[in-house]
């Protein structure tokens, strides 16, 4: 085992084997010089950890996103026996239950329609509506603390606008966050890596709570359409065959989720990349030119998703590997995102980049159905943060979660004058 500032890590150029263990702490602090010295050695490696074959090079990442030949379910065409997969645990099956109809594990054709039509839905809130909302948020909450001369951002800040605002945007009452929270890091903590009994069960009892809660409140409301998305998921759903009941439990359950769990990391991490690098936030936040081209910026030198992963639907030789049919490979998007192939100088915060061909939102079929709304709250929130605070500034050096491939803080403690 070589060590990389304090991290054991073993890369075999040869075999294109690597030995690192994910929830190594100097790895989840700071993972991006491990991904230069693996891009460097071995683009694709097949990481023992893990077992499976992981790519980092911006290319392949972005090219696999895309392929028809790569899928996110692979249980339409071979059996759990033929995989070698175990029975599935009887105690996730409410967790196992959500999975299987969430837009995130479907293929086409289901997922075209599902996507379709959560699409449709989305489009039609259209941001001109959001806008208010969460500038009026940002507002509301750093007048709160403004006073106070320092405050932990996750909690008070990064966290509560995401919430609010998906909350909002399905229908469910904004004064349920705090039990979505809870009930949603319970069933994240399921994509972690070495996941215990106790996090399965903790899973499966949220999933069941979450499901059952989801269920009751749809039933509410299918007498009380309103201007929400919930609503415009009930009448697809009294359509005959646009969207059973379970779709439309679990497509709510995954934007809740979806809709705070990375956007109040990547609204974390941003803050902090500004303040490590002591960026000058006037000249980031100019005008709306330069305020896009730095939330760009911002999302693709610290994403708050790492590894996304995908099953071979055919037997494949390409990308420098030999797949057979149900393997599973992993998509490295944090360490694409620093391929100096196709960002010069990765390491450095450059607004100018254009393009950015960042795969933070990821590409092809998946694509992130809520791109446009995390932009758009980072896009308000952070010139309000960094013009109503002046002088702000790290009061301690941050902590990660020690969560990969979630990348996010633990805390971001900070002051201001
Ligand atoms: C900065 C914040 C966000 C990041 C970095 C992010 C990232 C991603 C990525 C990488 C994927 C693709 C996964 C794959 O290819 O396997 C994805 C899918 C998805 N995201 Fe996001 N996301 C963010 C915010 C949101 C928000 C705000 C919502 C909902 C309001 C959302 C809803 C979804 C959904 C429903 C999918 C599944 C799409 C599909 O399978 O077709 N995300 N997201």
């Amino acid at each position: 085992m070589e060590a990389l500032r304090g991290m054991s890590i073993a890369i075999d150029p040869q075999s294109r084997r690597l030995r690192l263990d994910p929830r190594d702490p100097v790895f989840t602090d700071d993972p991006y010089p491990a991904y230069a010295a693996i891009r460097a050695a071995a683009p694709a490696f097949f990481w023992e950890d893990y077992g499976f074959w992981c790519f980092a090079a911006h290319d392949d990442v972005s090219a696999l996103l895309r392929e028809k030949r790569f899928g996110r379910q692979i249980l339409h065409l071979m059996s759990r026996e033929r995989l070698g997969w175990p029975a599935p645990k009887r105690h996730l099956a409410p967790f196992d239950a959500l999975e299987r109809h969430s837009l995130l594990e479907m293929e086409p054709p289901g997922h075209t329609r599902l996507k379709n039509l959560i699409n449709r839905a989305f489009v039609s809130r259209q941001a001109e509506k959001l806008a208010p909302r969460i500038a009026s948020l940002a507002r509301e909450r750093i007048d709160a603390l403004r006073g106070d001369g320092a405050a932990e951002l996750i909690e008070a800040f990064a966290t509560p606008i995401p919430v609010a605002i998906i909350t909002d945007l399905l229908g469910v009452p904004r004064a349920m966050g705090p039990q979505l929270l809870n009930w949603s890091h319970r069933m994240v903590a399921m994509y972690q890596f070495g996941v215990t009994r106790d996090v399965e069960i903790a899973a499966a009892a949220a999933a069941q709570r979450f499901a059952d809660f989801m269920r009751g409140y749809a039933k509410a409301r299918r007498a009380d359409l309103r201007d929400d998305l919930i609503s415009q998921l009930l009448v697809a759903e009294s359509e005959e065959g646009r969207l059973s009941e379970e779709e439309l439990v679990t497509t709510c359950i995954l934007l809740l989720n979806a809709g705070h769990e990375a956007t109040v990391h990547a609204i974390g991490n941003a803050v902090r990349t500004i303040l490590d690098r002591n960026l000058d936030p006037r000249a980031l936040f100019a005008d709306a030119t330069t305020t896009a081209a730095t939330v760009e910026e911002l999302l693709r030198i610290d994403p708050p998703l790492h590894l996304f992963t995908r099953y071979a639907l055919e037997d494949v030789e390409a990308y420098g590997v030999s797949l057979r049919q149900g393997d599973k490979i992993g998509l490295l998007l944090g360490a694409a995102n620093r391929d100096p192939a196709r960002f010069p100088d990765p390491d450095a915060f450059e607004p100018v980049r254009d393009p950015n061909p960042h795969v933070t939102f990821g590409a092809g079929l998946h694509f992130c159905v809520g791109a446009p709304l995390a932009r758009l709250e980072m896009t308000i929130a952070l010139p309000i943060l960094f013009e109503r605070l002046p002088g702000l500034r790290l009061a301690e050096r941050p902590r990660c979660r020690d969560a990969y491939h979630f990348r996010g803080l633990e805390a971001l403690r900070v002051a201001w004058d």
